[in-house]
C-alpha cells in the first residue's frame, strides 16, 4: 500500500485544472445500463471509484473502453446480477440497481455495507423503487428486484432522517425514464450531480424536469438512445484545493470550477478571512491567504448547504486558525474518523454527538497517520501541508478512490511531496 510523505512548510502558488466530478461520473455511468446505443462520456476522472463502476459495467456484459478521460460504453446486452465482487468494493454500485431494474425488469445487486463514516443504508432507494413497482427479497446478502410487468410511474417521497438522498434520488429518477406514466419525487436531493445526470439522460430521450430543486417530475418513454455528455467539474475535489491555498498559499489559482456549485464553499473559507475571487465566467478562482483569520461555525447540509464532503477539509483548515470552531455535520455525525489522526499531529479537537468543537492552535507537527476514508485522507494531508516537519500518511488508497493525480498536482503547486511505494 502506497504512503505519501507530506514535507511540511511549503508555500503553494501557481495553477492547477479541476477534474470532473467523480460523484456525478458514477450515475452517469451506470446511466448507460439503460439504452444500447453507444454513450460516451468527457471529463471522467481516472480514480478507482469510476475504475470499479467501468469494470462493473464490463462485468454486466456492456463493451466498456477508458481512453484518458473519455469512456466509451455500450450496453447492448446486460446481465440483470452485479457482480458481488466489485459492489463490495464500492457503495455507489448500488446506482446500477434503478437503471438494471428499468432496463431488465430485474436485478441482483449486493447490500452495500457501512464504511467509517457510518452506517449506509438503502431503504430510501428500496422504498422509490417499490413505488413504482418493484417486488424486493433479501437473500444472501443480495437485494433482488423484480417488475415482470415494468414499471408504473407514481407519487414518491425520498426524505430521510438525514435528509434527502443523492443515490436513492439518482436511482429512482433513472427508473422513473422507463416507467409507464409520470413521476414525482418528493424531497429530492438537489445536488449539482444530479442536475448532471438528469442533463445525461435528457440527452438520451428522457423526459425530466424539476431536477436541481426538491422536486422532480419524469415521464416515462419507451426507450433510451445513446449520447455524447461532458461531465461537471468535481466541486469538492475544487474545496479541498481552495481550503489547501487558505491553509499554506500565496495566490492559488484552479481552472475548470463552476462558481455556482462552490457557493457554501466559498463562503465558510470566506468567513474564516481568506479571500476568493472568480474570474466573470465563473470557472476560474484565485484564493489569496489572509494571516488575520477566525474560527467559523459550520454545520453540513444537503446541496446548496455546505457540504458533508467538506468537513473533514475544513475541520483540519480550522485546526491552525486562531479562535474556536463548532463543525456540525447532521448528514454523517460519526464523520470524524480525520480528527483523532489530527489531534496526533497537535490539533486541540473535541467530538461529541456529531459535532466537533477545534480551538486553533499555533502549528501542527509531523506524525506518522493513517488514512481511514476518502475525504479524511484529504483532510490529513492538507493539515501536512503546514505541519512542522514531515508526515507520513499511508493507506493512500483511500485518497486515489477520489483524487486525479493529487501528488502531482500538489507538485504543481509546489508543495514538497512523495508518494512512496510500499515494499
Ligand atoms: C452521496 O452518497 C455521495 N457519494 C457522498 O460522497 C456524499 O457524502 C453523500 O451523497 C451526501 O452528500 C456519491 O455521490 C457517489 P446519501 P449517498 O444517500 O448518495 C441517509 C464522497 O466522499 N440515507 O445522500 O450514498 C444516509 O445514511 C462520498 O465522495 C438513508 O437513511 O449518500 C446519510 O445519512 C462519501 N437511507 C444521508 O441519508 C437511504 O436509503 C445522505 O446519504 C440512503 C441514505
Amino acid at each position: 500500500m502506497d504512503k505519501l510523505v507530506v514535507h511540511g512548510g511549503a508555500t503553494l502558488r501557481g495553477a492547477i485544472n479541476i477534474s470532473g466530478s467523480k460523484n456525478a461520473s458514477l450515475p452517469i455511468l451506470a446511466a448507460t445500463l439503460l439504452t444500447g446505443e453507444d454513450c460516451i462520456i468527457r471529463r471522467v476522472p481516472d480514480v478507482s471509484d469510476t475504475n470499479y463502476m467501468i469494470q462493473i459495467l464490463s462485468a454486466l456484459g456492456a463493451d466498456v473502453e477508458r481512453s484518458s478521460g473519455t469512456v466509451r460504453a455500450t450496453c447492448a446486452d446486460v446481465s440483470d446480477q452485479a457482480p458481488y465482487e466489485l459492489v463490495r468494493r464500492m457503495r455507489a454500485s448500488i446506482c446500477v440497481m434503478g437503471p438494471l431494474l428499468a432496463r431488465k425488469g430485474r436485478c441482483v445487486v449486493s447490500l452495500p455495507g457501512g464504511c467509517v463514516i457510518g452506517d449506509r443504508p438503502v431503504d430510501l432507494h428500496l422504498r422509490g423503487l417499490e413505488a413504482l413497482g418493484a417486488k424486493i427479497e433479501f437473500e444472501g446478502g443480495n437485494i433482488t428486484l423484480t417488475a415482470k410487468d415494468g414499471l408504473r410511474g407514481a407519487e414518491i417521497d425520498l426524505r430521510g432522517t438525514h435528509g434527502p438522498t443523492v443515490l436513492g434520488t439518482d436511482n429512482v429518477m433513472m427508473a422513473a425514464t422507463l416507467a409507464e406514466g409520470i413521476t414525482i419525487i418528493e424531497s429530492a436531493a438537489a445536488e449539482p450531480e444530479v442536475l448532471d445526470l438528469a442533463n445525461f439522460l435528457n440527452s438520451m430521450g428522457a423526459k425530466i424536469t424539476g431536477a436541481g430543486t426538491r422536486r422532480i417530475v419524469i415521464e416515462g418513454v419507451k426507450e433510451l438512445h445513446g449520447v455524447e455528455h461532458t461531465v461537471i467539474p468535481d466541486r469538492i475535489e475544487a474545496g479541498t484545493f481552495m481550503a489547501a491555498a487558505a491553509l499554506a498559499g500565496d495566490g492559488v489559482t484552479l481552472r475548470r470550477v463552476c462558481r455556482e456549485h462552490l457557493k457554501a464553499i466559498t463562503a465558510a473559507i470566506e468567513q474564516s478571512g481568506h479571500r476568493i475571487d472568480f474570474n466573470e465566467a465563473g470557472d476560474v478562482c484565485t484564493v489569496h491567504r489572509n494571516e488575520m483569520t477566525q474560527g467559523v461555525n459550520l454545520v453540513t447540509a444537503p446541496y446548496p448547504g455546505y457540504p458533508t464532503d467538506m468537513q473533514a477539509q475544513m475541520t483540519a483548515l480550522l485546526a491552525t486558525t486562531p479562535g474556536i470552531s463548532v463543525i456540525k455535520d447532521t448528514i454523517f455525525p460519526q464523520r470524524f474518523m480525520h480528527c483523532a489522526e489530527l489531534k496526533r499531529m497537535g490539533a486541540d479537537i473535541r467530538v461529541d454527538n456529531g459535532t466537533a468543537v477545534v480551538h486553533g492552535v499555533a502549528q501542527l507537527s509531523a506524525a506518522p497517520v493513517m488514512a481511514s476514508d476518502l475525504r479524511a485522507s484529504a483532510a490529513l494531508v492538507l493539515a501536512a501541508l503546514k505541519a512542522k516537519g514531515s508526515t507520513e500518511i499511508s493507506r493512500l488508497y483511500h485518497i486515489d478512490r477520489g483524487y486525479e493525480l493529487i501528488d502531482e498536482k500538489l507538485l504543481m503547486l509546489g508543495a514538497h511531496v512523495e508518494r512512496v511505494k510500499d515494499r
